[in-house]
């Protein structure tokens, strides 16, 4: 008995002892993701407070803005701001450009020119007392600039006391393409089952879909495509569409708009018409009677994406027709609505043809064939999100055609939710990359966000990586890159670094000790992941039974060729990579001047693609004086050598975060350490028994045999 009544207090005791130490005082899940709301330090308080004494709006329409006010400066003061009902010293002033308030602010004018989303947080004089000013033309906006205004308050120290900021969103579509079937699974998902709970709706909606559309609009993200692009006609359904109502009801407040990918099939498949012919008027009857259908329930539906003609899925190819006869068909059912056709340009043929230029060849010919309201969706190279691919050809190319690009959060190729890899590096070297559309500066940006194409559509879409887990993302840093993306979408001029530093501050903490190391391993991680897996342009040497590890010397009796890794890296006995110039598939031919020209010609190509577009021999001199071989062998190594530096970095700071998260991340790390190896080891001995050259002897010994790796059969849930 005393045994017992001694074990308790010591179980006490040690409780007590865990509950002081910081990180241990809540529970650290990362289900808050980058909305914590820690308290902040007494003198920025006492700042806060000196500058901000009360809230007052004359709108009721702005609610979901103040309640997300309040209950933050709550948590972050540890006070309350009243709602005045009069303008006192110091107000914050918040509402619309239909406040009469805002109005006698003489804002109006500027409000309109930024546009529905856009906002103006402001320090003004009025009346003779000093006030902070919150005002845009929509009431999303209003949401926007709260969310803005306490991410300047927790990541600005001291925050400012005067502001003066005015913001509007480069794209006006920004949405998440959330790739979850039916039946609760979601294709190249990472963090569990799909956050939409089929079964429980319409009747029962989940806590999280209203902290989904609350993370979106802290962003600004603004749609949300519900199912997958491999679409199951069924989503078409008027069971799921109640359910997708539902969730539309949820999300409204937060500017979120949903739009559903259909299958092209759908006519035949749902209601059994003989045929789905884009051409045909029962058929063109069917697509109309589905949007008033659709429109009846959520009026401020958004739209379809569509995947069609591409990896096996119906298309109007199967009835001879073109893709813009498919996508104008369905753009005209939703025109009366307003609603839009995203129509993926993602396709390609098994044959002799070069995978890698065959959307441009289909779709070139279309330009300026499609609707107002359709949109090509364009994945941001030219094959399948590869850790690096040049841009896509597309997007230089079409005049008469809004694109929009696509980028993919999840990790499909970037070892799921078990790496640490940032991916804000990637969309922005895509974003700033030149095209060359009209001249020098026509950035992938640029051309898509109206600036060169002014268009009434534009837009950016992510492949969401967002699932049932706890911490919505799988990886605790996978949250960065939903973050990261949605920062972009708003601003592509924002840099990685100072969304890695704000992300990092508002999900862990301010401290300089831990946000700078932590950056520094966030900004280099995405060029390591290139480093261990697929350096100097080579691309897809994945295994066949998944995208996760290394296959290079992957084959399988009847497979598709350009499913294959060896169709990517051609390796021979005389060099590696594939020859895309003019005298091989000629897929350089395809990228405005002068950047074929540039690609084309192997000393002017640069080396990070080289093997993208060249078939380069083994002892080939690269620009460090050093052989092709000894420059794969070397950067395989230095992806392994920043795994570990990675791994370094986050034991050190250990003592600034909580245990949860700390421990999630350094397992994490280890599991991507021993594949940086497992990646280097696998395609530098499977390249060996082609160049037959030595592992120079400086870098870090295989540690593993080639038989045994291609043995390693992983038992992973996703497929090809
Ligand atoms: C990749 C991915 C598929 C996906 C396809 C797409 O090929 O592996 O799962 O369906 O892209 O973007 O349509």
């Amino acid at each position: 008995m005393r045994d017992l009544n001694k074990y308790k207090m010591k179980v006490f005791l040690y409780t007590l002892f865990l509950l002081l130490i910081p990180g241990f005082l809540s529970a650290e899940d990362g289900s808050q993701l980058w909305l914590r709301y820690q308290p902040l330090p007494s003198e920025q308080v006492k700042n806060l407070q000196a500058g901000i004494t009360s809230l007052i709006t004359d709108e009721s329409n702005v609610n979901v803005a103040i309640s997300e006010l309040r209950s933050a400066w709550k948590q972050l003061t540890g006070a309350e701001l009243t709602l005045a009902c009069s303008l006192q010293e110091h107000s914050l002033i918040m509402g619309t450009s239909k406040s009469k308030l805002i109005q006698s602010l003489g804002l109006k004018r500027e409000l309109q020119v930024l546009g529905k989303d856009g906002f103006i947080i402001r320090t003004m004089k009025y009346k003779g007392k000093k006030h902070m000013v919150l005002a845009s033309q929509g009431d999303c906006g209003v949401l926007y600039a709260v969310f803005n205004l306490l991410r300047t308050m927790q990541t600005n120290i001291p925050f400012p006391p005067v502001l003066d900021v005015k913001e509007a969103p480069l794209y006006k579509i920004r949405i998440l393409n959330h790739w979850d079937n039916l039946d609760g699974t979601v294709e190249r998902g990472y963090a569990g089952h799909s956050l939409w709970q089929w079964d429980d709706l319409p009747g029962k909606l989940s806590p999280r879909y209203k902290e989904y559309a609350r993370a979106n609009a802290s962003l600004g993200i603004n749609g949300s495509v519900l199912n997958n692009v491999n679409a199951s006609p069924e989503i078409l359904n008027v069971a799921y569409l109640l359910k997708v109502k539902a969730l539309a009801n949820v999300f409204r407040p937060y500017g979120i708009r949903v739009y559903l990918s259909v299958n092209f099939s759908s006519p035949t498949a749902l209601s059994g018409l003989p045929t789905s012919d884009p051409l045909n008027k029962e058929v063109q009857q069917w697509w109309k009677a589905k949007a008033k259908e659709i429109y009846a329930l959520i009026p401020d539906f958004g739209g379809f994406l569509v995947k069609a003609n591409s990896e096996g899925l119906p298309g109007p190819q199967d009835f001879g027709r073109t893709h813009a006869d498919g996508a104008n068909m369905l753009a005209d059912a939703l025109k009366p609505y307003h609603g839009i056709v995203m129509w993926r340009a993602f396709v390609y043929k098994s044959g002799m043809d070069d995978r890698a230029g065959q959307a441009y060849k289909e779709f070139l010919p279309l330009d300026g064939k499609f609707r107002s309201n359709v949109i090509l969706q364009v994945k941001n190279g030219p094959i399948d999100f590869q850790p690096r691919e040049p841009i896509s050809p597309l997007f230089g190319a079409l005049k008469q055609t809004p694109v929009m690009p696509e980028f993919q959060i999840t990790q499909e190729y970037l070892g799921e939710s078990n790496h640490l890899v940032y991916l804000a590096p990637l969309y922005k070297e895509c974003l700033d990359s030149d095209t060359y559309y009209s001249g020098k500066g026509s950035t992938v940006a640029r051309v898509t966000d109206g600036t060169l194409f002014p268009n009434f559509l534009t837009a950016i879409a992510g492949v969401a990586n967002i699932g049932e887990d706890t911490n919505w993302c799988g990886h605790s840093f996978a949250q960065a890159n939903w973050y990261a993306f949605g920062r972009l979408a708003w601003n592509h001029r924002l840099t990685s670094e100072q969304i890695a530093d704000e992300w990092i501050k508002l999900t862990f903490n301010n401290q300089k000790d831990f946000v700078n190391p932590v950056k520094e391993m966030m900004l280099t991680s995405r060029e390591a992941a290139v480093n261990y897996m697929m350096p100097l342009g080579l691309h897809h040497l994945f295994a066949w039974g998944h995208h996760y590890g290394p296959e290079p010397w992957c084959a399988v009796e009847g497979a598709r060729p350009d499913w294959l890794p060896s169709y990517y890296h051609k390796a021979d006995s005389l060099g590696i990579g594939f020859d895309r110039t003019m005298n091989g598939s000629s897929a350089v031919g395809q990228y405005n001047s002068p950047l074929r020209e540039e690609y084309n010609e192997l000393n002017t190509c640069p080396e990070q693609l080289i093997l993208w577009f060249h078939h380069v021999p083994w002892s080939y001199e690269m620009k460090n004086g050093r052989t092709l071989w000894f420059n794969l062998c070397y950067t395989y190594d230095k992806g392994v050598q920043q795994v570990r530096s990675f791994q370094k970095i986050w034991d050190r700071i250990e003592p600034y975060v909580d245990v949860q998260r700390f421990q999630q991340v350094q397992s994490r790390l280890k599991i991507q350490s021993k594949d940086a190896v497992w990646w280097k080891d696998a395609c530098l001995l499977y390249f060996q028994t082609y160049s037959r050259l030595t592992i120079p002897y400086d870098i870090e010994r295989p540690v593993n045999e080639l038989d045994d790796l291609k043995k390693i059969k992983l038992n992973l849930k996703h497929h090809n």
